[in-house]
């Protein structure tokens, strides 16, 4: 079992390579269709569903080898100009700088950015990854360069600080942190990604955001990034969101 494999049940293990449904993979394990090939060659038939396999395993399934293709987590330094959707819309979609990858029917993005807005965005196909990386809940931290239209006032900097009550939200944003770069720039971390939120936040305070580029998520950094460019995360970087 390697590090990022991991055990699921026949059946889901079936449904995912094979692209069949939970209880047509069922049947088919049933039928004892399903066996096992196992590194040193042997062959082991499969006949229960439940059976927990690991995602990396080979399974012969009618006498051919099939097998999990391993998810894909990509890093992506989005330009202006391209949108947050897996689909083309007036803008294209940011899927299309990440070429030279196959089949990106899966691949979602881990937290929108705005068309305007440039920077750090996820890419994965792994549903339960994507979910972690943006629930409120894992305090994953997202720092973003914040330009404003005027000077930016102590008082609006203790405001963003403590929280803020965004236009049409009940609750008032979490608390975050602000570094003042020069007076109409900042850098503002925070833990949860709502609708807009930088801009609605400083809307909030009476200021209005003229740039926003995401700089980092969590110790995720564009280092070694050109506008449009992209990379795949280490394993270690991956894990950083378990
Ligand atoms: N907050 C915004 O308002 N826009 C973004 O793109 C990201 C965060």
């Amino acid at each position: 079992l390697n590090k990022k494999a991991k055990l699921i049940r026949l059946d889901q293990w079936l449904a995912k390579a094979a692209g069949l449904t939970r209880s047509a993979a069922k049947k088919v394990i049933q039928q004892q269709r399903v066996k096992q090939l196992h590194q040193d060659g042997k062959l082991t038939a499969l006949m229960d569903p439940k059976f927990k396999i690991a995602t990396d395993a080979t399974i012969i399934f009618d006498d051919k080898s099939i097998s999990i293709q391993a998810s894909r987590y990509l890093l992506l330094y989005k330009p202006a100009g391209y949108i947050c959707s897996t689909q083309d819309e007036v803008y294209p979609s940011a899927l299309k700088l990440v070429d030279s990858i196959q089949d990106k029917s899966q691949l979602h993005f881990a937290g929108r950015l705005d068309v305007d807005t440039t920077g750090l965005v996820l890419i994965s196909d792994d549903g339960q990854w994507t979910h972690r990386v943006t629930s409120p809940r894992k305090n994953c931290t997202k720092t973003y360069r914040v330009s404003c239209a005027q000077i930016i006032l102590s008082e609006q900097i203790k405001c963003l600080e403590q929280g803020v009550k965004l236009k049409g939200d009940e609750k008032t944003t979490l608390p975050s942190v602000v570094e003042v770069l020069n007076p109409k720039q900042i850098n503002l971390t925070i833990n949860e990604g709502r609708y807009h939120q930088v801009k609605r936040m400083l809307a909030a305070v009476g200021n209005h955001v003229e740039k926003l580029h995401r700089q980092q998520i969590s110790q995720l950094s564009l280092a070694g990034l050109n506008e449009g460019e992209w990379r795949h995360l280490t394993a270690e970087e991956v894990a950083l969101f378990d």
